[in-house]
């Protein structure tokens, strides 16, 4: 039996030998001779020069080894009353099929398709059918307005779009193929070919020779076999917020890929071939992408697709329904979720209508953990809840409980600890380590670990900027944390702007670049505010041209639809404060993480440098003001 600590002190102290023996319980078409090296440039590599094929492993590998009939994908969706489900035979053709339309339509390898898709089984072939002929694909997410969209698709270049015709809120059929159309107008780069699924639920109209329909084409084409690919090659550009307006488009390989995902199944989900895992998220986001789709069928599990909500699909026990109908084992979601049940069934009597006797693990990521839902996740469960830490850049877990190894005692507020392959530490200003309880901000001692970000899409000097200057020697995560005596990380936040909204995450400078330029606004500020369900929502800070004498309601409306109209509805944008002034340095830089505090009722102490200190209490009054009259009256 391996215990938690010397596996890791093995990962960080020989590294090489810990990642080859990692990398040998994958089939590779030539298996890599150099585990581990560095880039012309000086990045980490993984298996330089191995050659494997991502969709042969987590498809036709399975059918060859007389799996053909176990149950790979299973679709469900309240949203639409239906369900269906692919053994490992059927997703294979499903996707040949796709990787065939692609082939016809002249993709090849290193060709980029971008997939604006909903939660539909079509999405997980048409990934999965990239990979097959080495195509790389960017997902992007169904709640991005077509600005952001047309932002990706100017970045990606991609030859082709695949998307369907809808999407499904709830009740509320969202039109993807316009939100397509008008991105393709928006963008400089133009797609040969728009590939359309129509879902009954909404027929799209067609702009001929552009769009092609799905059935249409796929009746036409052939199944296409697996290219061998390098390990270095891409697998997918995957689109995360940074600190500016524009996303950033980090790149992840094949070989370390594959190597993180088989990895993590084993020790950290403790997730066997033939268990059934299910990741209540969106395709759109990394976690999508790993435990939706990649990881479960490397390992050969069966993976859940779920287009529904954890509420109002119709209720706040549909999770409960779907892990009794589908005997999961371990299910993975992001604590908004739970905080959404909890909100509409505080005790959580619906669980009471189902067996959820084969559950054995609930993960919990993408935003902070309160120990409230721990707790009430814990006793409603009666299973180990682990709270899991990681970001879009590293694709898998970096800190968590791992009970394919050693399940350690869970300590509330905290992710637990590092993970094999990530060495982390925690930095002062200066770059000196702190110690335990001292707060600072969380770093990766290089080398990173197979899986993690290789570069960032067309943008070498942002990914070098963003992630290893600051601290030389190290990947710097932009959280902060301390950890404990024992080696636990408690992570305390972000360190830059981004906010994290429902477990989604978004940059305030976008939010910011669009309320700017309304002809009205002087000046403003976003910033994150608590929330109780969604963890942290945007709201605004306006300062009036002068002279202006539209009514603030109207401005305020307008603000709000235009954050809406531009970046998303999942930016849930609904608060503007209008302000006489912003709290500046006598430099001119906004305060924003005063405010910040200000907002939350943190204590903070007015900077030296302050232009004038009389404007944080106008910031305080102009958010309170309601209660305090409330309080009064
Ligand atoms: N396509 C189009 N629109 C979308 C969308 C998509 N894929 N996803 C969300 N939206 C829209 C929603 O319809 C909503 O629009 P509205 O303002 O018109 O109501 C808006 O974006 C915000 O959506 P959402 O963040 O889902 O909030 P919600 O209030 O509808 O639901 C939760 C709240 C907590 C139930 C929901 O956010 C949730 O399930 N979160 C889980 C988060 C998650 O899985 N994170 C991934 C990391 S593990
Ligand atoms: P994303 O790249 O969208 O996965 O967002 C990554 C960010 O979400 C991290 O940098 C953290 O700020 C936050 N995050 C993710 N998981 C957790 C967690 N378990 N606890 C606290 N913050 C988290």
């Amino acid at each position: 039996m391996r215990t938690y600590k010397a596996f890791h002190q093995k990962s960080i102290t020989d590294y090489e030998s810990f990642w080859k023996e990692q990398a040998e319980k994958i089939d590779w078409f030539k298996f890599p001779e150099t585990i581990y090296s560095k880039s012309d440039e000086g990045f980490d590599r993984w298996y330089s020069d191995g050659t494997l094929n991502t969709s042969y492993l987590a498809l036709d590998r399975h059918v060859k080894a007389g799996r053909g009939n176990q149950l790979a994908l299973i679709y469900d969706s309240p949203v639409t009353d239906k369900k269906m489900t692919y053994t490992y035979a059927q997703l294979l053709h499903e996707v040949e099929m796709v990787a065939g339309m692609l082939l016809s339509l002249g993709v090849t390898k290193g060709d980029r398709v971008i997939i604006y898709m909903p939660m539909i089984s079509q999405t997980v072939f048409a990934m999965l059918a990239c990979a097959r002929i080495g195509a790389i694909h960017s997902v992007v997410f169904g709640g991005f307005a077509p600005n952001e969209l047309a932002v990706r698709i100017d970045n990606a270049t991609p030859k082709v779009m695949l998307t369907a015709s809808c999407g499904i809120e709830v009740q509320k059929v969202i039109p993807y193929k316009t939100l397509v159309d008008q991105a393709l107008d928006l963008a400089a780069h133009k797609v040969d070919h728009v590939v359309l699924y129509q879902r009954p639920e909404y027929k799209a109209e067609m702009i001929e020779p552009r769009d092609i329909d799905w059935q249409i084409l796929k009746a036409k084409s052939k199944p296409a076999k697996y290219v061998e690919v390098k390990s270095t090659d891409t697998l997918y550009i995957i689109y995360t917020s940074g600190t500016t307006g524009k996303p950033k488009g980090v790149m992840r390989d094949n070989g370390g890929h594959a190597v993180s995902m088989k990895f993590s199944m084993d020790y950290i989900y403790n997730c066997k071939p033939g268990d059934v895992f299910w990741a209540a998220s969106d395709v759109g986001w990394v976690v999508g992408h790993s435990y939706i789709v990649y990881a479960p069928l490397i390992q050969g599990c069966t993976t859940v697709l779920f287009e529904g909500k954890p509420v109002r699909t119709p209720d706040a026990g549909t999770f409960w329904r779907v892990i009794n109908d589908y005997n999961i084992n371990v299910f993975f979601t992001a604590p908004t979720a739970f905080r959404a049940i909890v909100k509409e069934d505080p005790n959580g009597e619906l669980k009471s209508k189902y067996d959820l006797s084969s559950l054995r693990y609930l993960f919990l990521a993408g935003e902070r953990c309160d120990t409230g839902t721990l707790k009430w996740a814990q006793k409603l469960l009666n299973i180990p809840v682990i709270d899991h830490w990681w970001q879009t850049e590293s694709g898998w877990p970096m800190i968590a409980n791992m009970p394919g190894l050693e399940l350690l005692p869970v300590k509330p507020g905290s992710s637990s600890v590092s993970v094999p392959g990530y060495n982390m530490t925690i930095l002062d200003q200066d770059g000196e380590e702190v110690g335990p309880q001292e707060e600072g901000s969380l770093v990766i001692k290089r080398p990173t670990p197979p899986g993690f970000l290789t570069n960032l899409w067309r943008n070498t000097e942002r990914f070098i900027a963003a992630y290893f200057t600051k601290y030389p020697g190290f990947y710097n995560a932009e959280d902060s944390a301390y950890k404990d005596a024992e080696g636990y990380i408690y992570i305390t936040g972000r360190m830059d702007d981004i906010i994290n909204v429902a477990g989604h995450r978004l940059s305030t400078a976008t939010i910011e670049e669009i309320v700017a330029t309304y002809p009205d606004v002087a000046e403003c500020a976003v910033i994150g505010i608590a929330d109780e369900m969604k963890g942290q929502i945007p709201v605004g800070f306006v300062v009036l041209k002068d002279g202006v004498t539209t009514p603030q309601e109207i401005i305020s409306a307008d603000l709000i639809q235009k954050v809406r109209d531009n970046l998303g509805p999942v930016a849930a944008f609904k608060t503007v404060y209008f302000a006489k002034r912003l709290p500046k340095t006598r430099s001119g830089k906004i305060l924003r993480k005063t405010m910040r505090n200000i907002v939350d009722q943190k204590p903070f102490t007015a900077i030296a440098t302050i232009e004038d200190p009389a404007v944080l209490d106008e910031i305080r009054d102009l958010v309170f003001q309601k209660e305090v009259l409330v309080e009064q009256s």
